[in-house]
């Protein structure tokens, strides 16, 4: 999956966020369907955890440095979204490669969920102020 134009939160650096998340899903996708080694697809897996967990943060940050009014709510969604996220990690780690596809669905449909369900919530109170 592709980030759009739509997709846009109107602050560049977690556009920026969320097109390298897109990236990383692709990456897992490419890694799992091509025969890569089971290490290899591991790290990928990491790298995509790290990175949404590294980008929640910068997300509460940002909402806590403006008062945010919705940050609590929003806080609460970042950490079901990386239970879950970690728990699917688990199982796959665990286990059957064979859920790669699964995987990759659950991740690009959760990272639309996050972007246009959740993150457009907070585009007109934080849109083009300073991260
Ligand atoms: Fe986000």
């Amino acid at each position: 999956m592709q980030w759009k134009p739509e997709f846009s939160v109107g602050v560049e650096a977690f556009d920026q966020d969320h097109k390298i998340l897109f990236d990383l899903v692709d990456q897992f996708e490419i890694a799992g369907t091509t025969g890569k080694s089971r290490e290899h697809i591991a790290a990928v897996l990491d790298t995509l955890v790290d990175y949404t967990k590294t980008h929640f943060k910068r997300e509460e940050d940002m909402m806590e440095k403006y008062g945010y009014a919705g940050l609590q709510a929003h806080r609460h969604a970042h950490s079901r979204l990386a239970k879950q996220v970690t728990d699917f990690c688990t199982l796959y780690e665990g286990g059957d490669t064979s859920i790669t596809n699964d995987l990759v669905a659950f991740m690009n449909n959760w990272l639309q969920i996050h972007i246009l369900d959740e993150d457009m919530d907070y585009k007109e109170f934080l849109g083009g102020k300073e991260v």
